[in-house]
């Protein structure tokens, strides 16, 4: 699997050299979560902070939007330096203009399933994105426990992409550590996101390490 560390759990007071740490760490894509105080209960960052840190790694940007209306703020974080967008089907905005608009700026599109909302909702997009994130906590802040229920989602969506011949990534966010990671491997998971499990971990390396190998 790939480890997404998430920056919720980072010292937002050098995000820059905390993004260096986990590059070096061995992370595959650098996750950031974007909320605006109505989607979830919740302020972080917005696109000058994507941007402002942007510089630091090469790694992808997983940038996360748990706001409202994602399609009109898809123009910022694309000039912020975004590569892949995901934003939630449970959002204001039009699925498909918003996936649309996603692409329009060579970004890679997905598509977030909070924990009450069944795998079916996101079936109709699969041949538009680029990855499918399932919540594994409710979305809003880090360190919840995951909610190991939710995984036969990733597997009936990961059979949906099957029997249709697609290639989507399986990514799973909340609660995920080198405890709970083996689970997410044995349901199909392709991206782990982690933010307390990596950067809370006493061993940055080998908490990133454990979490790939998903044993
Ligand atoms: C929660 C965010 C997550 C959060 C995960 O709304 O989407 O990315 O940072 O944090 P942990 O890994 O601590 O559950
Ligand atoms: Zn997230």
């Amino acid at each position: 699997m790939k480890a997404a560390p998430s920056l919720l759990s980072c010292d937002f007071s050098k995000m820059g050299e905390e993004i260096q740490r986990v590059d070096r760490a061995g992370a595959d894509w650098i996750h950031l979560d974007v909320m605006d105080g109505h989607f979830v209960p919740n302020l972080t960052i917005g696109p000058a902070i994507v941007s402002a840190v942007r510089p630091y790694t090469r790694l992808p940007f997983d940038v996360h939007l748990m706001i409202d209306y994602p399609l009109d703020y898809i123009d910022s974080f694309a000039d912020a330096g975004a590569d892949i967008i995901t934003f939630h089907v449970e959002a204001k905005s039009d699925i498909k203009k918003t996936i649309e608009k996603i692409k329009s700026r060579g970004i890679k599109p997905g598509l977030v399933i909070k924990p009450k909302t069944p795998a079916e909702a996101v079936y109709e997009y699969l041949d538009e994105v680029y990855v499918i994130l399932v919540m594994t906590v409710e979305p809003g802040f880090g360190g919840q426990s995951f909610m190991a229920d939710m995984l036969p989602k990733v597997t009936a969506i990961k059979e949906e992409c099957a029997r249709r011949s697609l290639e989507v990534y399986l990514e799973v966010d909340g609660g995920i550590s080198e405890k709970t990671a083996p689970a997410a491997a044995n349901a199909g998971v392709d991206v782990c996101v982690s933010g307390t499990g990596i950067f809370k971990a006493k061993d940055t390396a080998a908490a990133i390490s454990a979490i790939k190998k998903g044993i």
